[in-house]
């Protein structure tokens, strides 16, 4: 079984019993709890769909991220960083990602992580006032956002206003219990979307049931 370059620019895949997605380790020998695998004299780290809604948007089939080797991401919710890690290895020693994180307990694991990784930054910061990171962090290629909040949209929205470079691409995950638990998930999905529709092009959206139980992610272009 061989890895190959999937559609995806900086992301491979690897076929056998099951799909694999996987990015080359920007710091070989280094490991997240992931599967790692060699082939063709390069390490490579293994996705999980279970631990990343990234992972599950892939398997779900989604069309586009629009996020390239050298861009530079802001990600928004990066916990501790086991997706960041991926987004990092994608962007590669050309890109660079800022990880905004409001929790200082996984903000502390993630200053660890980005010691290892040169184009991590760790930003402890509330998402809701991007003003307050607005002098540290710089326009963005590509926003990403996993904030399990009730104004998700809302934070989103600001961020990609603010840091979002014409033309960029910016993913949501949303997690419909955050916003109203006495809705049906796919109704939240509905809602978030047409809300993001006024400000901004929706271009893909997938529910990711089954590796993530009522979320759902967009993919969201800005306009030039
Ligand atoms: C589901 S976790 C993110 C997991 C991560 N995206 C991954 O895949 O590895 C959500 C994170 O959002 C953070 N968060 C919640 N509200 C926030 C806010 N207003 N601003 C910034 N981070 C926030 C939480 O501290 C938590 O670490």
């Amino acid at each position: 079984m061989s890895v190959t370059p999937s559609r995806f620019s900086g992301l491979f895949e690897m076929h056998g019993k099951k799909l694999l997605f996987l990015t080359k380790n920007l710091i070989a020998g280094t490991q997240f709890g992931e599967q790692l695998i060699s082939a063709q004299g390069t390490e490579y780290r293994v996705i999980d769909p279970t631990r990343s809604k990234l992972g599950a948007a892939l398997m779900k089939g989604i069309s586009q991220l629009g996020v390239k080797p050298g861009d530079v991401a802001l990600y928004l919710g990066a916990s501790y960083g086991y997706t960041p890690s991926f987004v990092s290895d994608l962007l590669g020693e050309t890109g660079f990602v800022f990880c905004i994180d409001s929790a200082p307990r996984s903000t502390r694991d993630l200053v660890f992580l980005c010691e290892q990784r040169s184009n991590m930054a760790p930003v402890l910061a509330d998402a809701f006032h991007p003003e307050a990171y607005a002098s540290r962090v710089s326009g963005a290629d590509f926003v990403y956002q996993d904030i399990a909040q009730r104004n998700q949209a809302e934070i989103f929205l600001k961020n990609c206003d603010l840091f979002l470079k014409p033309g960029g691409f910016a993913v949501l995950v949303v997690k419909a219990r955050s916003i109203d638990v006495t809705k049906k998930p796919g109704v939240i999905f509905q809602q978030v979307r047409r809300q993001l529709g006024e400000h901004i092009a929706v271009v893909d959206y997938r529910v990711l049931d089954p590796f993530e139980k009522d979320h759902c992610l967009l993919v969201c272009k800005k306009k030039i």
